[in-house]
């Protein structure tokens, strides 16, 4: 599945208007509506009252849990008392400290000279995305980048540049393109570090060479590399590296060609948006992106709760990652026990099963629903351009043994009405 709607034809070279505003109207699809639409009354770990019981979650991808940390609240708390729930004033007039002192741990975190918060990923990409492709440049988009790029997508194209999607993460493809474009005007490559449809992590070495002999700018979403993915080497212990750096820090290349951009929300838990990039484009950023000029910036409660939440990554970041790795294990051998397999080819914590058809999916998400259980449903695809229907597991450090374990119990059961079925 396309994504983001940008057409996997290379051909076709420009959005569709059609299908620009499909993709942007904001209309969930079908998939998702399915077991959407809930009203959550409290929430206890990865465990939600919804409908008048409580039921296992995997709709969170806050994948270390550090949103439930008393730490974090008692900083949020503490923010509120002293500042309010926010200063209801335009980033251009004026910051809080606490917002600058988030920007500098983030260009630490992630490795990069400097960052800059933002209320969401839309605003990133519709700030930044015009601003590093010219005039008669080329955006060039993995169709199953996050749909938040395409606002600032289609900004960039009305603003006269041309949109290119290449096949998912086929780089070989990309080269194909970018070489076709020639050698003049801007270029800029969209990628995510870790793609929620599943799938492995997108071959940002691979993607940093390309962007430097092609003179292209990289922007990578990484939400989900962030605080799961670290420094080499993987080891058994600590399967996804160290430190939590995500994509680029896995990679072991240095990533001077790019931004990289994303939500905190799965890495510790705090729903902000930021772009880490150069000290020149955030200082551009500062001055002239919209997001800074018209918009209120994320709430200051929010900014000291991802403070406070970079702390306890930081202590405890390591070890919340080896849990979740130990649960990803349990999860996959439970799995295995009763002839299921994850299609998720490694034990990056978001695990998805197929289920057929969409349709399948969808009732099969309703089923373990009935179960007490609440997946994802996905209308996307792990199969190479085969549409296919996906349950996806985003598995936690706040899931129990239990919790997966009554996971695994519902598909098993699934698994055997199927078979039943069948006969
Ligand atoms: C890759 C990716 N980027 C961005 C987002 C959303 O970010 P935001 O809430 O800041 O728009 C998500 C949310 O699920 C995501 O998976």
């Amino acid at each position: 599945m396309a994504a983001t709607g940008v057409p996997s034809d290379p051909a076709a070279g420009t959005l569709s208007t059609r299908k620009a505003r499909a993709a942007t109207s904001g209309a969930a699809p079908a998939s998702q509506t399915a077991l959407g639409g809930r009203v959550i009354r409290a929430v206890r770990g990865r465990r939600v009252l919804v409908d008048g019981r409580w039921i296992v979650s995997f709709v969170s991808a806050s994948y270390l849990g550090i949103e439930q940390d008393p730490r974090v609240h008692e900083a949020a708390c503490r923010a509120l008392g002293r500042w309010g729930v926010a200063l209801t004033t335009p980033r251009i007039l004026g910051a809080d400290r606490l917002t600058l002192e988030l920007e500098d741990r983030l260009a630490h975190f992630t490795g990069q000279p400097a960052a800059m918060v933002f209320p969401s990923t839309t605003h990133v990409a519709l700030d930044t995305i015009p601003l590093l492709v010219a005039k008669g440049g080329v955006v060039f988009v993995d169709t199953w980048a996050y749909p938040t790029h395409l606002p600032g997508i289609h900004a960039a194209q009305r603003a006269g540049a041309r949109v290119v999607g290449f096949p998912h993460n086929d780089i070989d493809a990309l080269k194909r393109l970018v070489a076709r474009a020639g050698p003049r005007g801007s270029k800029v490559i969209v990628a995510d570090g870790i793609y929620p449809e599943g799938g492995p992590p997108a071959s940002i070495e691979t993607l940093i060479t390309l962007a430097e002999d092609a003179g292209a700018t990289l922007y990578v979403d990484d939400s989900h590399g962030l605080g799961v993915l670290g420094t080499p080497p993987a080891t058994s212990s600590y399967p996804y590296g160290r430190g939590g750096g995500g994509v680029v820090r896995w990679s072991g290349r240095p990533y001077t060609r790019g931004v990289l951009v994303g939500t905190l929300s799965k890495s510790i838990g705090v729903p902000v948006a930021f772009l880490a990039g150069s000290a020149a484009t955030v200082r551009t950023l500062r001055r002239a992106s919209s997001a800074v000029v018209h918009s209120n910036p994320p709430a200051i409660p929010n900014i000291a709760a991802a403070l406070a939440a970079l702390d306890v990554h930081e202590r405890e970041g390591d070890q919340l990652r080896r849990r979740i790795a130990h649960l990803v294990r349990y999860f996959r051998q439970g799995l295995a026990r009763c002839g299921l397999a994850a299609i998720s080819t490694d034990i990056f914590p978001l695990q998805a099963v197929s289920c057929g058809t969409v349709r399948d999916a969808v009732a099969a998400g309703r089923a373990l629903m009935a179960r007490g259980v609440w997946p994802v449903v996905q209308a996307g695809s792990t199969h190479g351009s085969t549409r296919v229907g996906t349950l996806r597991f985003p598995i936690t450090a706040r899931h129990s043994v239990d919790d997966l374990e009554q996971a695994v119990n519902a598909l098993c059961a699934l698994q055997a009405d199927r078979g039943a079925a069948s006969r």
